[in-house]
């Protein structure tokens, strides 16, 4: 089915969407910026084996505009944006992320990336020989971005198990946590030290079997982790896993993770709601590493992890207390919330400069 891309920039609002195709390197990839009106469209590159080009540009909005809503919601001075390459066969990475270099460089600060799926310290080096409007990996540059994030997550935690239960009492907790990525492999790290009973899964074995071995994880298949009884269900692998028949199956009394867009489609947010399982958005959650990435190229220095772990545990306790006076879903009152503050910085706008 084509998609007819400049109705689908006007349902959601974007400011421009460039189609980026390089023959030396192979590079075919999308580029979204959604919405400068505070600042730079912050957001990552993201590199992976797309089915076909429309997948990746459907990506390449969703993630796009969900960038957005995070800024927002986090008070970061900018928007979102987002890179999304399709990883072929016939890629030159090193070239292709040099000419991506250059293309973000002649925006001229209006987007302003950073790491993503696919996307780490050596890819960014290559874009940065090309531009200055890149997070500048290794030391040089904001610390540690899944950190941040996975504080980020745990904040989320804390506000919905207080929402719940009036406490966290972590000791008596079990937290099932798909993917034990760089997000994922911390937030179990930081689990297990408070005692909480964690149960994940990950799709590479090598890895699965080494944080399993060092935390003493318990171990579920791929695909039976929503059948785990548990109080907090964590994606942190990809989007797209919560969807009519796994909401069904779902034994978990909350959804907190780092995944973006685990929802497959909106509605599931309602779905949710009607099966009593709280669910704090990813866009509230997982802001982290978009406010320490951000906040580096705005002030020049990162914010701290406890900082962040304040900031997104303040905005997601009044996003669940909102949706308890509403008797309306977190899902609902964040993405209500966060459009709310993009109208009224873009009816305030300023176009946005370059450092
Ligand atoms: P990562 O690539 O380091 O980790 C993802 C892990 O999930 C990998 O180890 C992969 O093998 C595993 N995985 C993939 N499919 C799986 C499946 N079906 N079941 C179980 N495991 C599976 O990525 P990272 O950085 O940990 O991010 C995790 C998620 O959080 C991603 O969706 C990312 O977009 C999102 N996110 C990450 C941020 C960051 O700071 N790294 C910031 C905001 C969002």
């Amino acid at each position: 089915m084509a998609v007819h891309i400049l109705d689908a920039m006007a349902r959601g609002g974007f400011e421009e969407v460039l189609a980026l195709y390089d023959e030396r390197s192979g590079l075919r990839a999308f580029l979204g910026i959604h919405d400068t009106s505070a600042g730079p469209a912050f957001g990552g590159i993201r590199r992976f084996a797309y089915r076909d080009e429309r997948s990746a540009l459907l990506d390449c909005l969703r993630l796009s505009l969900a960038m957005s809503h995070k800024c927002a919601l986090a008070g970061i001075a900018g928007g979102g944006g987002k890179i999304v390459m399709m990883d072929r066969g016939d890629l030159d990475p090193a070239q292709a992320y040099r000419h991506l270099g250059r293309r973000i460089e002649r925006l001229g600060g209006r987007y302003y990336a950073g790491p993503d799926v696919g996307s780490g310290d050596r890819e960014l080096a290559w874009v940065q020989e090309e531009t200055r409007h890149v997070a500048p990996p290794g030391a040089d540059g904001p610390g540690d971005l899944a950190a941040a994030t996975g504080a980020g997550v745990f904040a989320g935690m804390r506000a919905a198990l207080r929402q719940l239960d009036g406490e966290e009492d972590w000791p008596r907790r079990t937290v099932v946590i798909q993917g034990l990525g760089r997000v994922g492999e911390r937030i179990a790290r930081c689990l297990v030290a408070l005692g909480v009973h964690v149960v994940a899964s990950e799709r590479d074995g090598e890895r699965l079997e080494r944080v399993r071995a060092e935390l003493d994880l318990e171990v579920v298949p791929l695909g039976e982790e929503v059948d785990v009884s548990c109080d907090v269900f964590c994606p942190c692998a990809m989007g797209g896993t919560l969807h009519d028949l796994t909401i069904q199956r779902l034994a978990a009394r909350i959804v907190c993770g780092a995944a973006n867009n685990p929802l497959a489609h909106r509605r599931h947010g309602e779905l949710l709601r009607a099966r009593g399982i709280l669910y704090l958005p990813d866009f509230v959650v997982n802001a982290g590493a978009v406010i320490r990435g951000a906040e580096f190229h705005l002030n020049g220095s990162p914010t701290s992890i406890e900082t962040i772990e304040a900031r997104i545990g303040d905005v997601a306790a009044g996003i669940l207390r909102m949706a308890a006076e509403e008797d309306a879903s977190p899902a609902v009152v964040a993405l209500r919330e966060a459009e709310r503050r993009i109208r009224r910085r873009r009816s305030e706008a300023r176009p946005a400069r370059s450092r």
